[in-house]
């Protein structure tokens, strides 16, 4: 029998796309000069290639290939630079034509088609959103009336690793230390955006507070649902979407957002304007033009961009000055030279403790809490280090290997404060050796919050105790490696020993 009779039209229409599919791919990798990488397969490129932990495969590539790779993830282009010379093309020379974000379809539905900040392409409604956060949300004034939140949980968190200590027979024992570092982010988070503390003084968190977590935790689920298909378009009506998860997920999201908006519309009009970030687009929304998408988006992306990320940055820095005595020592000494053993810490503090504020900045270059960054999409075709980079690629800029890169940085990978004091470096988009924050027009516009509430947490663990490593355990031991994922959790969650250092009394919560 002839081969054509034994096809049936579906397998020959699917066997012509592939054709198509692979034809253009070949075009588009002799049209172009685009940077090296391993040899992709035909369908899945370099997919099954690519290793867990991305950032520390990516650094590998760089041995044999150079600081500039291409990785092809099934039938997209992604590009990762990974030197500051190259970083500085990608977020400044080129920055407006690498300003797009790449959205799978999962958030497309989670942000109604980039309706928010973070997953908005880079246009007239990315510029209008990034000036509401730039002129009316994140303003220093703002920040400064946050304060008393701040300092409320910071302490609040003292005072709950303070009566763990206190219980009897836990003497000497080890703490889970991001278990009392998540609570200061998620209270910090959501009281700063949605004006709600939704946990009582005994750590019972009501209803809403609940539900909110749900949520979180179901978007993360569902997100990480999407099939193979998610990297090469073409497969992807095989492979539909569960639409009415999303749907759901997302009624559940916009329910609870816009119950929390009208409760503030309502205090609002009987007790006048307030400062949190809700509060503020709410009144704001008819100056900007602001929907109600954008507003319910915006809430949602502090929560998603400002929780882990403070904490995971915590967690290592913790786990450095664990395994580090003496810069342990070093930071504590200065904390009793600048604020005595009779008082605790407060923001004010922050600007004569020079030596704190180099380890957190070393935290931050060791472990940034995003190693690459959010990845930007090419809206133009460009040149970056003298190759092609065609419209529709990501690019990724590996921060976690500049920081480590053993040409600018002395002893990378050595955990030093003090080369900040030898040479104050820039973390806030300045300087391309040291992007925790990213730079350009999509830099992080939370990192001046950020590194205030890193600093002060940092300041009141280590004012207030002691951190030693659990019994039994060296030092050197301690298991420093990296979760895989867009966030940088630590595989093995640092557990320590706290030990008082101040009058029992300095242990108490100071409420906003
Ligand atoms: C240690 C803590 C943090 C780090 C290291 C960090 C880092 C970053 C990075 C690398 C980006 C992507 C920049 C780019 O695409 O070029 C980003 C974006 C963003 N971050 Fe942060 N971030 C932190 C905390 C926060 C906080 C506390 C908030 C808000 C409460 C926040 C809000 C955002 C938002 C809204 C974006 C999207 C900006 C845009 O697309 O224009 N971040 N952050």
């Amino acid at each position: 029998m002839a081969l054509p009779l034994l096809l049936t039209p579906l397998a020959i229409i699917f066997i012509i796309i592939i054709i198509i599919i692979l034809s253009h791919t070949i075009i588009q990798r002799l049209r172009f000069k685009l940077p090296p990488g391993p040899t992709p397969k035909p369908i899945v490129g370099n997919l099954y290639d690519i290793q867990p932990v991305r950032f520390r495969y990516f650094l590998e590539l760089s041995k044999t290939y150079g600081p500039i790779i291409s990785v092809w993830i099934g039938s997209t282009l992604n590009v990762v630079v990974m030197n500051c010379e190259l970083a500085k093309q990608v977020l400044k020379d080129k920055d407006q034509q690498l300003a797009d974000r790449h959205r799978n379809r999962s958030i497309e539905r989670l942000s109604k088609g980039g309706q928010d900040l973070i997953w908005a392409d880079y246009g007239p409604h990315y510029v209008k959103v990034r000036k509401v956060c730039t002129v009316e949300l994140f303003t220093p004034k703002r920040l400064e009336a946050f304060k008393p939140i701040r300092e409320d949980e910071v302490t609040a968190m003292v005072e709950s690793i303070f009566k763990n200590c206190s219980i009897p027979g836990n003497h000497g024992k080890s703490i889970k230390v991001k278990d009392y570092l998540a609570p200061v982010a998620f209270n910090n988070i959501t009281r700063l955006s949605l004006g709600k503390r939704f946990v009582n003084s005994e750590g019972l968190t009501d209803a809403q507070g609940l539900e909110l977590k749900q949520i979180v935790d179901n978007g993360v689920k569902i997100g990480a649902s999407l099939s193979i298909a998610e990297h090469i378009p073409w497969l992807r009506w095989m492979f539909p979407v569960d639409q009415a998860a999303y749907d759901s997920h997302v009624a559940r999201r916009d329910r609870l957002t816009r119950a929390i908006m009208e409760e503030h519309t309502l205090a609002r009009q009987q007790n006048g304007a307030k400062q949190h970030f809700v509060d503020v687009l709410l009144t704001l929304q008819e100056k900007y033009d602001l929907s109600d998408d954008t507003i319910i988006g915006l809430l949602w992306d502090m929560i998603t961009a400002g929780m882990d990320t403070t904490v995971i940055t915590t967690e290592w820095a913790m786990a450095e000055l664990v395994r580090n005595p003496r810069v342990q020592m070093k930071a504590q000494e200065e904390l009793d030279r600048v604020i005595g053993i009779d008082r605790v810490m407060t923001e004010a503090d922050i600007s004569n403790l020079h030596y704190l504020q180099c380890v957190a900045k070393e935290a931050l270059r060791l472990h940034p809490p995003t190693p690459l960054m959010l990845p930007h999409k090419a809206n133009a075709s460009v040149k970056i280090g003298g190759y092609d980079i065609p419209k529709g690629s990501n690019i990724h800029v590996n921060v976690w290997a500049i920081g480590r890169d053993p040409a600018v940085w002395k002893g990378p990978l050595e955990f030093r404060p003090e080369r900040f004091l030898e040479e104050d470096v820039d973390m806030k988009g300045h300087d391309f050796r040291l992007l925790p924050f990213g730079a350009g027009r999509r830099v992080c516009p939370g990192a001046q919050l950020a590194i205030t509430l890193l600093t002060s947490m940092l300041g009141h663990l280590l004012h207030h105790f002691s951190w030693s490593p659990p019994p039994g355990v060296k030092p050197e031991e301690m298991d420093m490696t990296e979760n895989p994922g867009l966030v940088t959790y630590m595989r093995a969650p640092v557990q320590a020993v706290p030990t008082r250092r101040l009058p029992s009394q300095l242990y108490k919560r100071l409420p906003a």
